[in-house]
């Protein structure tokens, strides 16, 4: 045990540390930041697949992801001798979800990425995404001018479809891509999602701003003669026969949150330096094991976020070596549905894995279990909640009129329950 893993969480943690920025602010909303934007929560993440058929079968048939669409496009640009040895499922691109974003966790082929990954060095990577929900389209745009402006490595930004989300894509040091996204199509109670004459947004250079909003874009299709009800609805192919928590559901479970991701890192105070300075997490704790080390970061309350360990782990936790990340954590709705899940997983084949405890502080309970293509799942329902250490705010009120234009940031400001899709 090293002096860092003996400490409790909480106020006791890292407090967070912000050098070479102490001079910069940014007006994000009339509130004076450090860079211009703020990164709120992990929206989504996504696989590069050995075997897509085994992963879909593992994520959508055991875990309930549902499929929201299925895309051709990136595959369509391999060679025709490339596409020729593809299997039916490698030639989409599958958008899961558990929630109301459109998509939660992408699923595409290696070989795919592997070919679309050469023009920009991420042929070979394993995650083809980490994508953080920033809070508004101004600070996508603006974000990226700042992270571009450090001398950061960007790879584009625009808008893609489906899912409909403004994004500026960019690497950390290690070359693992990073999405900073705003307004996600969100997917209501019909499970419809925009239909194909809709995806017609995609943008592929930095977009000028102001852009119209999402209401007036599907104003326009339906005025364009475009059936906006038309789009991918999932198939329910049974009626549930597990009574959850009062519910009759088709599995003894269900996910209802996504993160933390962990990564492997060759360099720790480099990646570490990117997570802090340039994309605003804080450190929570420093980890290790047998000599491996590793950061806890976060961006909210939740405990951790994003985990960064050293490459060294992967052979030590016995992992397959072409994995860039440890695990993606899924949160389960609550205790007795995360022993349920492992049951239900681990009945249909899933491989318990155990993960020193000293690696994965901040939770109470949690399981890995490993999918085909040798990543983790990590499963917990709870996760502790941190609070700043310092004085509360003084409250202001009275006259509107008389308050600041521009204001100093609470410690936890845009902190909490955050607001899922586009504004309008
Ligand atoms: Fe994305």
């Amino acid at each position: 045990m090293t002096e860092t893993e003996t400490r409790t969480p909480g106020p006791a943690e890292r407090q967070p540390e912000r050098p070479g920025l102490a001079d910069e602010r940014h007006d994000v909303g009339g509130v004076r930041l450090e860079r211009p934007f703020k990164i709120r929560r992990l929206g989504h993440f996504g696989y590069n697949c050995v075997d897509t058929d085994a992963m879909l079968e593992f994520y959508v048939d055991g875990l309930g992801l549902i499929i929201s669409d299925q895309s051709g496009t990136m595959p369509s640009r391999l060679p025709a001798e490339e596409q020729e040895t593809l299997t039916p499922n490698e030639r989409l691109l599958h958008f899961t979800r558990f929630g109301s974003e459109h998509h939660q966790l992408v699923f595409i082929s290696q070989q795919v990425w592997d070919w679309v990954g050469q023009a920009n060095g991420s042929a070979g990577a394993s995650i083809n995404q980490v994508t953080w929900q920033v809070g508004s389209l101004a600070e996508v745009v603006n974000g990226a001018e700042w992270i571009w402006g450090r001398g950061e490595r960007l790879m584009r930004s625009g808008r893609d479809m489906p899912g409909s989300n403004w994004h500026t894509y960019l690497f950390d040091p290690e070359g693992h891509i990073n999405e900073l996204f705003y307004g996600m199509e969100q997917i209501g109670w019909d499970g419809l999602s925009k239909p194909r004459p809709m995806w017609t947004g995609v943008l592929n250079e930095r977009p000028t701003l102001p852009q119209a909003s999402e209401a007036t874009e599907v104003a326009g299709a339906g005025g364009a003669g475009i059936d906006v009800l038309s789009g991918h609805r999932a198939e329910v192919s049974a009626p549930g026969s597990f009574a959850v928590d009062g519910v009759l559901m088709r599995r003894p479970f269900k996910i209802v949150g996504i993160g933390p991701v962990s990564l492997f890192v060759e360099d720790l105070e480099d990646t570490q330096r990117f997570y802090t300075q340039v994309l605003g997490f804080d450190v929570r704790r420093d980890v290790e094991w047998q000599g491996h080390r590793g950061v806890l970061l976060s961006c909210g309350t939740d405990h951790h976020n994003l985990a960064l360990y050293e490459t060294g782990l992967r052979d030590a936790l016995g992992l397959n070596g072409r994995n860039d990340s440890m695990a993606l954590g899924f949160r389960l709705a609550n205790y007795r549905q995360l022993r349920a899940a492992v049951d239900y997983m681990v009945a249909r084949g899933a491989e318990e894995v155990d993960v020193p405890a000293e690696l994965v502080p901040g939770f109470d309970y949690v399981s890995h279990l490993r999918d085909p293509d040798g990543n983790l799942v990590q499963l917990y329902y709870y996760q502790r909640q941190c609070a700043p250490t310092d004085p509360l705010p003084t409250t202001v009120s009275g006259a509107v009129a008389d308050w600041p234009e521009l204001i100093d940031a609470p410690a936890d400001v845009f902190g909490g329950q955050q607001f899922l899709g586009p504004w309008e």
